[in-house]
């Protein structure tokens, strides 16, 4: 009997995923699981794609995106982080965030590898490693005190001859974790010692709550980085945007990654779906002023969600400065998926359970705070009971 390739078997299922079908067969369910926000996508955006519909770009493009999105985008990373790209060799549109990753990854590892990957994480990094037919080995963050780490250590005695790469995610879902640039620089210093590929997840760089001014990017690792560095930057319009069902990432690599990149989109996806970039296009240059309505909003959310999660029993939780998610532990919690699956029977609050986002990630659950005050106020209240029980 012919059977599925051992090597996607071993590839493992997500456990968010899997919370949330169980909340979507019910009615009622306060969402707070999956990572995106309530609010549609602007008007403006919409009104691009339409009229990018009636001028023609229903067509194929170029692998690597519409030549104007890439010019877009770098005159992006020159306006907000003062760094220069070669829109034609240095940056490749992808049709989403997890596309970029999925090709990126593609593109430096062959089956036996290892890849370092810093966790607790989003799983999908982890998944692609391993569907890649290499090996991800996860490095927890410590908390220590009121601030995650990186154990530098722990990664040190994680290198083998088969490592190749080291994945990390800032503004880190789940932590809300923001990399300092100290730690940017150790985390190049020591991809460059040990010969490894640094690939930084930047999708979140735009949900920033600690600049001088709201709306200011996390610093990118391309500013420390030169265009030689094996480095490879992933990100998306779904964040910043209120985008997630347009699909439309992009990457920032190394020329000749790109290069390989681009060949490979056109067996995978060929490209992100031509007015969908075009409107993409419209989000960077008038997206400004909506971007920072939608931080205020989700910076009011979070001091909300932080002040209440605070005043329950048995939970720490460190204030994040980035991305829009809460990720406290919750003392003695050994389950957090049947936590979880439990709270959401009991009060149809909808969780993401800390196990699906790999070492360190059991004991506390993922609170997804991009939704209106009118969940977000029951939502924690329940909880409130929930533990209090
Ligand atoms: C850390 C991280 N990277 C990448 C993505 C991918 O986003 P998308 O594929 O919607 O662009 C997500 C989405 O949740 C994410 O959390």
């Amino acid at each position: 009997m012919p059977h599925i390739a051992r090597s996607v078997e071993q590839v493992p299922h997500s456990r968010i995923r899997e919370l949330a079908e169980i909340a979507m067969s019910m009615d009622g369910v306060l969402r707070l699981y999956f990572g995106e926000s309530n609010l549609p996508t602007p008007d403006y955006i919409k009104r691009a794609a339409v009229q990018a519909m009636a001028d023609g770009y229903t067509f194929y493009t170029e692998n690597a995106g519409l030549p104007s999105l890439r010019r877009a985008l770098a005159a992006y990373y020159q306006r907000l982080q003062g760094v220069e790209l070669n829109p034609e060799t240095e940056i490749v549109v992808t049709a989403s965030g997890v596309q970029a990753l999925q090709v990126g990854i593609r593109c430096l590892l062959d089956p036996g590898d290892e890849a370092l990957v810093l966790t607790p994480a989003w799983p999908n990094g982890s998944s692609i490693v391993a569907m890649a037919s290499a090996v991800p080995r996860q490095i927890a963050h410590p908390l220590c005190g009121d601030r995650y780490r990186i154990d530098f250590d722990a990664l040190r005695s994680a290198v083998t001859p088969r490592t190749r790469m080291l994945l990390y995610t800032s503004p880190s879902n789940p932590l809300g974790w923001v990399a300092a640039e100290e730690e940017q620089q150790q985390l190049l210093d020591f991809c460059r010692q040990h010969g490894l590929w640094l690939v930084a997840d930047e999708v979140y760089d735009r949900l920033y709550y600690s600049a001088a001014r709201l709306g200011e990017p996390v610093p990118s690792i391309l500013r420390k980085a030169t265009r030689d560095d094996a480095v490879l930057v992933v990100h998306s319009f779904s964040k910043s945007y209120c985008m997630t069902g347009w699909r439309v990432g992009w990457l920032v690599a190394r020329s000749d990654v790109a290069r390989k990149a681009t060949q490979l989109n056109e067996f995978i996806i060929s490209h992100a779906p031509s007015f969908a970039q075009k409107a993409a296009e419209t989000a960077l240059i008038e997206g400004e002023a909506e971007l920072v309505r939608m931080l205020e909003r989700l910076k009011e959310n979070r001091d909300l969600c932080l002040d209440a999660l605070r005043g329950m029993p048995s939970v720490t939780v460190p204030k994040p400065d980035g991305a829009f998610y809460l990720f406290p532990k919750i003392d003695g919690l050994d389950d957090s998926f049947e936590f979880c699956r439990r709270l959401l029977l009991e009060t149809k609050v909808g969780l993401a359970p800390g196990v699906a986002f790999g070492a360190g990630g059991e004991g506390s659950v993922r609170i997804c705070y991009a939704a209106g005050r009118e969940i977000l106020e029951p939502a924690m209240e329940r909880l409130r009971r929930f533990l209090s029980a």
